[in-house]
């Protein structure tokens, strides 16, 4: 199939056209880099060997220059602004630029007949989880910032575009924590300035480029004490868009892309101080506004539809994070 990536240049888009590419499908990505580079593109190009065209524009603008050039099969929209602390101070950035791109982009697939989407929505739709663990039916709840309301909203617009057409087809992937890097090193996430999330601010302090890590709580009601997450080794779950696309035709279906395990923070900086064996200095603060104690999906729904399961565990995922952070200091910004 032919695809049009949307943020085909961020983290979660380069792993997914990767293994995309690898499984015979054709892409183009649209990206407007503001939270990546052009060089990823190069780096995607270079692990796959093939040619990816490549546009840098901004999904609020007009797009009729890849589509006057291009006929796609299905689009997969990873593009948005995704830091949650942000969205707090910046509201109305992010609405404008998840919710009014993902309309334009809509829009814009209508009238060229491509009527087949999926979209990377979050496990942070479920708010405080009424279940544990997560299944699709869990009613979705009160986000805690505007970021997970985007998320929240464009899964309402998708449904009832579906609704009022149902010659369209569409798929919501809800993610749980991304966390890890290609093998080859060459590519992974690359945050700007201070990491928010957990994995690349532990291994920044790894590396020696922060302190210690704060440790958000130990008075949740888990083993240990810290949170507890369901992290998923970024290939597995760009894998998890592959098999997605064998489903594309079935009209409107949610699936959580996770691994079903949950692991808290102490779980997690162990595991990578023994797989890589450095140290992570760290302290325990009080919790972090907005964070749920515990967090992990059940994924059986994706692995019975698609056919499709998270093949790597912890060590994988602590080993391919260190391995990208030591190879990748000059992507850094
Ligand atoms: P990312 O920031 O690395 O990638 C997003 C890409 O979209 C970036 O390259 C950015 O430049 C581009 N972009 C943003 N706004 C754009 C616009 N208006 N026009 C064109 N391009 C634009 O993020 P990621 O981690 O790869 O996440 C991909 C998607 O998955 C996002 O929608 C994110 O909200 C969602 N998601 C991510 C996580 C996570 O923990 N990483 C968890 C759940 C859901
Ligand atoms: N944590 C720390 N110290 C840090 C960073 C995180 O102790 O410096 C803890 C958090 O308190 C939490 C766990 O590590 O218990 C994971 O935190 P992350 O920030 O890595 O991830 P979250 O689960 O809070 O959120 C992430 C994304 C959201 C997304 C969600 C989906 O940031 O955008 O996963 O489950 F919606």
């Amino acid at each position: 199939m032919k695809i049009l990536l949307t943020g085909g240049a961020g983290y979660i888009g380069s792993h997914t056209t990767v293994e995309l590419i690898k499984a015979g499908h054709s892409v183009v990505v649209i990206d407007n880099l503001s939270n990546s580079s052009e060089d990823v593109i190069k780096r995607v190009e270079q692990i796959t060997n093939a040619e990816i065209p490549f546009y840098k524009l901004d999904l609020r603008d007009n797009l009729s220059c890849v589509f006057s050039e291009h006929a796609f099969d299905a689009c997969i929209h990873f593009a948005g602004l995704k830091a949650v602390g942000e969205s707090v101070s910046l509201p109305l950035r992010y609405y404008d630029n998840n919710l009014v791109s993902t309309l334009n982009l809509i829009k814009t697939l209508e009238a060229h007949n491509c009527k087949n989407i999926i979209f990377s929505s979050s496990a942070t739709v479920y708010g405080t989880p009424a279940e544990i663990p997560i299944t699709e039916q869990c009613p979705k709840g009160i986000c805690t910032n505007p970021y997970g309301w985007t998320k929240s909203i464009i899964e309402q617009i998708l449904t009832d575009l579906y609704k009022a057409d149902t010659s369209w087809n569409v798929i919501i992937l809800r993610y749980f924590n991304p966390v890890g890097a290609h093998q080859s090193g060459l590519i992974g996430e690359a945050p700007k300035g201070i990491p928010n999330n957990l994995i690349p601010y532990i291994t920044q302090v790894a590396s020696g480029r922060l302190d210690k890590l704060h440790i958000f709580g130990n008075d949740y009601e888990t083993p240990d004490g810290t949170g507890i997450r369901d992290y998923i080794h970024v290939v597995d779950l760009a894998r998890g868009h592959v098999a997605a696309l064998t489903a594309i035709k079935n009209g409107l279906s949610i699936y959580n892309l996770g691994t079903g395990r949950g692991y808290s923070v102490l779980e997690m900086v162990k595991t990578f101080e023994k797989v890589n064996s450095v140290k992570v200095p760290y302290i325990i603060e009080g919790r972090r506004a907005g964070d749920i104690g515990i967090c992990y999906s059940d994924p059986r729904k994706a692995m019975r539809e698609l056919a499709w399961r998270a093949d790597y565990g912890l060590e994988e995922m602590c080993r391919d994070s260190w391995n990208w952070e030591q190879n990748s200091r000059s992507v850094h910004v």
